[in-house]
């Protein structure tokens, strides 16, 4: 890969793919986002500041965009009305990839069998399939992943 970081961006998919280090897989540092706010290394788990994932309007209004932050694949949408909202890009039902889903009314409907997921709670059609959600917001017109 010769760019520093190159995004995919079609019908199928928008994720972000971090620069693969020379020599290999990368360990922790693949999916390292740094804008300003400071290198995050490691799991989700163990960062202690936000993460800063860009400007606000590379989500388009209405949509989702997949985020690789940490090795974790993150969708975040922004509602209409501008609200942000991040939960885990993988469905718990077969894996479809929940940032080309449609939303509305803080409502998440999955692209590939449209089971409806909660944004706010991650709670979906069963106790088996609830979303994993993260605390995100607007700040400064940058988007914010909290820790
Ligand atoms: S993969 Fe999401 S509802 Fe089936």
């Amino acid at each position: 890969m010769d760019n520093p970081e190159s995004t995919v961006d079609g019908p199928e998919s928008r994720v972000i793919v971090p620069p693969t280090p020379p020599g290999g897989q990368g360990g922790t540092r693949l999916g390292t986002v740094d804008c300003g706010l400071g290198t995050v290394d490691g799991g989700l788990g163990t960062r202690r500041r936000p993460v800063c994932l860009g400007p606000v309007d590379k989500v388009p209004l209405g949509q989702g965009f997949c985020f690789v932050v940490a090795g974790e694949e993150i969708a975040v949408f922004r509602q209409r009305d501008g609200r942000l909202f991040a939960v885990q890009n993988r469905c718990p039902h077969r894996q479809g990839p929940l940032a080309e889903g449609v939303i509305g009314g803080g409502k998440l409907i999955c692209p590939l069998h449209a089971h409806a997921f909660d944004l706010s709670t991650g709670a979906g059609p069963n106790a088996a399939e609830r979303l994993r959600t993260y605390a995100v917001r607007d700040s400064g017109g940058r988007i914010e992943l909290a820790p």
